[in-house]
C-alpha cells in the first residue's frame, strides 16, 4: 500500500510513517514543519520506500503516482501552537482537510482524519463517548482548533455521504511519548522537562482536572487499525485510565528523582476540567485497546528526553517564559524531493520563535 501522510514530520505523524514502513508500506510524507521537526524523519530518508515532500497542505495536496490511502494529520496540535497560529490552524483544518480529501477522492483511496477529543470541548458528559455532541465555545481562543476539527469531521462525513469516499475519523485523546518537543506546551513534556532541569512543575488550576494519557505506540496501532478498516466511526482513541494533573506530576517527580517543587498558575480560558474516552466502539469494531500503562510509557518518554540534555535547558527557560517551540517556514527548504534534503535539526533550532503566549494550558490537543 502507498500511503500519503500529511503532518508526517510531526510527533504522531513520524511514528505513523515508521509503523507503515515497518510493515512494508510505502509512505509519502507531506509537511511544512510549522510545528514538526525535520529530526523526526531524518532517519527515514534513506529508506527507498519513504519520500518526503515539503508542502503546505492548506494550499494544495498533490502527490504523483498511485495513492492507496491518505492519513491527514497536519495541524498544530498543542495549545501554545494553535494559539500562536490561529488562522493557519483554521486553514489546515478546513482547506487542508478538503485538499487531502480531494487527493483521496482522485485516487479512490482510503482517508483517515486525525480528529481530537477537543471535539467535546469542556464536556458536560463524563466519560465521553462518540455519541456525545460536545460543549464547545465557538468564539473562544481555543475555537480555532476545536471548530476547525469539527469542520474537518463534518466535511469528511460529507465526502463519504456525497462521493462514497471511504472515510475514517479518529478522535485522539492526549497522547505522549518520544519525539514530543520538550516545550511544546503539553503537560507531559512540560513536566518531564521541568523535572529533569530542576525547575518547578507548572500546574494550571488546582491540578484536580483530569486527562487520560495514551502512549504513542498504542495510539499508532489504533490509527493503523482504522486505516486498514473501511469503518467511518468516529472512534475515540485514547487511554481510558483517568489521571489528575497532580497525580501525573507526582509520578514524574518520583520517576526522575527530581527535587523540583510544584507551582500553581490560574486555569486558562475554556481548559476542559475532565477528559476520559469511552473506547468500547474502538474495542468492538477495530479490536483495539491500549496496552502500555503510564509508568512504562513515562519511563520510555523520560529516557528519550534524558538522552537529549542539550535541548532541555533552553526548553525549560522557554516554558518558564510561556513560549512554544516552532520552526518558522523560512527555515524550511521547499525543494527537498530530489535528494530527500530537509533542513537540519540545527537549522530548526536556530529558528526558534520568540512569540509568547502567557497563561498556556497544561493540556494537549
Ligand atoms: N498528540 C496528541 O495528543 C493529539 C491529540 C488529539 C489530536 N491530535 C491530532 O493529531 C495530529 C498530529 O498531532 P501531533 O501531536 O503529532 O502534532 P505535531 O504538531 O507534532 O504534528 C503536526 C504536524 O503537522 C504539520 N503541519 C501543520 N500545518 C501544516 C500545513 N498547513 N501543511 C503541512 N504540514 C502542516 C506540522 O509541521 C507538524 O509536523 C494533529 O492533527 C492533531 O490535531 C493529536
Amino acid at each position: 500500500m502507498r500511503v500519503a501522510v500529511t503532518g508526517g514530520g510531526g510527533f504522531l505523524g513520524s511514528h505513523l510513517c515508521e509503523a507503515l514502513l515497518r510493515r512494508g508500506d510505502s509512505v509519502v510524507c507531506l509537511d511544512n514543519f510549522s510545528t514538526g521537526d525535520p529530526a523526526n524523519i531524518a532517519h527515514l530518508l534513506s529508506d527507498p520506500s519513504f519520500e518526503f515532500q515539503p508542502a503546505d497542505v492548506s494550499l494544495s495536496v498533490e502527490v504523483t503516482g498511485r495513492v492507496d490511502a491518505v492519513a491527514h494529520l497536519a495541524s498544530p496540535a498543542s495549545p501554545p501552537d494553535y494559539l500562536r497560529q490561529p488562522l493557519e490552524t483554521l486553514a489546515v483544518g478546513s482547506r487542508g482537510t478538503e485538499n487531502a480529501l480531494r487527493l483521496a477522492l482522485r485516487h479512490d483511496a482510503r482517508f483517515i482524519l486525525a480528529s481530537t477529543s477537543e471535539i467535546y470541548g469542556d464536556p458536560l458528559v463524563h466519560p465521553q463517548e462518540e455519541a456525545y455532541w460536545g460543549n464547545v465555545n465557538s468564539i473562544g481562543p481555543r475555537s480555532v482548533y476545536d471548530e476547525a476539527k469539527r469542520y474537518a469531521e463534518a466535511v469528511s462525513a460529507a465526502y463519504r455521504r456525497t462521493h462514497g469516499l471511504s472515510v475514517g475519523i479518529a478522535r485522539i485523546f492526549n497522547t505522549y511519548g518520544p519525539r514530543m518537543r520538550p516545550h511544546d506546551g503539553r503537560v507531559v513534556s512540560s513536566f518531564i522537562t521541568q523535572a529533569l532541569t530542576g525547575e518547578p512543575l507548572t500546574i494550571y488550576g488546582d491540578g484536580g482536572q483530569t486527562r487520560s494519557f495514551c502512549f504513542v505506540d498504542d495510539l499508532i496501532r489504533g490509527l493503523v487499525a482504522l486505516l486498514d478498516s473501511s469503518e467511518m466511526g468516529p472512534f475515540n482513541l485514547g487511554n481510558p485510565v483517568e489521571r489528575t494533573v497532580t497525580e501525573l506530576a507526582e509520578i514524574v517527580l518520583a520517576m526522575t528523582g527530581s527535587p523540583s517543587e510544584v507551582k500553581h498558575h490560574p486555569l486558562p480560558v475554556d481548559d476542559p476540567v475532565r477528559r476520559r474516552p469511552v473506547i468500547t466502539r474502538a474495542r468492538d469494531v477495530l479490536g483495539w485497546e491500549p496496552e502500555i500503562d503510564i509508568t512504562e510509557g513515562l519511563r520510555r518518554t523520560v529516557a528519550y528526553f534524558g538522552a537529549r540534555p542539550d535541548r532541555l535547558g533552553t526548553s525549560a527557560a522557554a516554558i518558564r517564559g510561556g513560549q512554544s517551540e516552532t520552526v518558522p517556514l523560512a527555515a524550511v527548504k521547499t525543494t527537498a524531493t530530489a535528494q530527500q534534503a530537509i533542513p537540519s535539526p540545527s537549522a530548526a533550532v536556530t529558528g526558534v520563535a520568540s512569540a509568547t503566549s502567557p497563561g498556556l494550558p497544561a493540556s494537549a490537543g
